[in-house]
């Protein structure tokens, strides 16, 4: 009777242990599956009920739900938007980790920071933490698996081959530089632009909302590098020189943090040439500033960042997330004077309110 009493107590416990995440003792600086990460978020709308909201916006190949955490104060008014994603490229596992890093850092610099307050006001932040759930479920698989890039989704009927990449899906210049038609290559564009599932809920999710999006951030890794739009060579972006000046200043932020430097310009300048990316394609939505983070290293570890890099990667990151935000935020919202006027409003308030009282 005792023993059996005792057992359900420990079934009980372990139960519980098993049900809940509390996001107080999660690991930021390990690698999660994806099932930890989904419990996670779960966990951290549970936790902030006034601030966090899960949105599913669509459906992996595997019939996945994808889903981002809304983050910011229900204000009842219409607010500007920032949007972040992680994981489009399976195998960069420091993404999602960087995501979830970011979303702890936005929440907790809610609670005693008045600026992120006031940007929490003015603006959501949209964070998808993994959007190729299929792939970086794939890449959790085993040793041969690890270094996967693209989605799940079987290539066309002539070809044996799995997964596109969804970082070429896009429709912007889509098929024209840096990819392959070839379903069996890393670089596989898909059949057609926005072919894939995943790049649909991100089109339809993004395009339905753009005007609202100042910022458009996805995180990938590795090569240490800031990439603004566009991937082709013969593309200049209108506000190249602001989005340098912007980028540049993240850079200089980044390495304040730990001495690492970060290469700031568009990818043929630095990387290589492409085209369907998301970011060309968020710009070309008319979303203002839209970066590509490549995240550590310079390739020593390459896509296998060792976990004790996980930490010092994500506070240097964040600190460039964040000038890009901040920046963006304070030029739509005036920055200081709309402060000055909203401090000069509350106390003209105040003084009507007292002096009604009084009377
Ligand atoms: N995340 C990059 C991509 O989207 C891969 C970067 C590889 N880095 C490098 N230095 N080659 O293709
Ligand atoms: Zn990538």
């Amino acid at each position: 009777m005792l023993y059996s009493v005792g057992l359900s107590f420990v079934v009980l416990l372990s139960v519980i242990g098993a049900a809940t995440v509390d996001s107080g003792e999660y690991d930021y600086f390990k690698y999660h599956p994806m099932s930890e990460i989904t419990d996670w978020m779960t966990q951290l709308e549970k936790e902030n009920p006034d601030i966090v909201t899960i949105m599913d916006y669509g459906k992996t190949y595997e019939k996945k739900t994808i889903s981002l955490l809304k983050i910011g104060v229900k204000t009842g008014e219409k607010k500007k938007a920032i949007w972040m994603d992680c994981g489009i490229h399976a195998r960069e596992w420091i993404a999602p980790a960087f995501c979830q890093y970011f979303v702890r850092q936005i929440l907790d610099a809610y609670k005693k920071d008045p600026k992120m307050e006031e940007m929490m006001k003015n603006m959501d932040f949209y964070v998808t933490p993994v959007l190729n759930m299929d792939g970086y479920t794939f890449s959790w698989t085993n040793d041969s698996t690890r270094l996967w890039r693209k989605n799940r989704s079987p290539g066309p009927k002539d070809c044996d081959c799995y997964g596109t990449d969804l970082n070429r899906n896009f429709d912007a210049f889509w098929g024209t530089v840096g990819v392959s038609f070839d379903c069996c290559s890393i670089f596989y564009c898909g059949s057609q632009a926005a072919s894939e599932p995943e790049t649909q809920a991100v089109t339809y999710f993004v395009g339905t909302r753009k005007e609202d999006f100042l910022c458009f951030l996805t995180i990938h890794s590795y090569g240490q590098m800031l990439l603004l739009p566009y991937g082709l060579p013969n593309v200049t972006d209108p506000n190249y020189k602001e989005l340098m000046e912007v980028g540049l200043a993240a850079a200089e932020a980044i390495k304040k943090v730990h001495g690492m430097d970060y290469t700031v310009g568009t990818s043929p300048d630095i990387l290589y040439e492409f085209s369907g990316s998301s970011k060309d394609w968020s710009r070309l939505q008319g979303i203002p500033f839209t970066y590509t983070f490549e995240l550590r290293d310079n390739g020593t570890y390459a896509f296998k960042l060792p976990e004790d890099q996980i930490k010092p990667t994500c506070e240097e990151a964040y600190s460039g997330a964040l000038h890009i935000i901040t920046y963006a935020h304070d030029k739509t919202f005036n920055g200081a004077v709309a402060t000055a006027a909203v401090t000069l409003w509350t106390l003209v308030l105040a003084v009507g309110v007292t002096g009604t009282n009084l009377m």
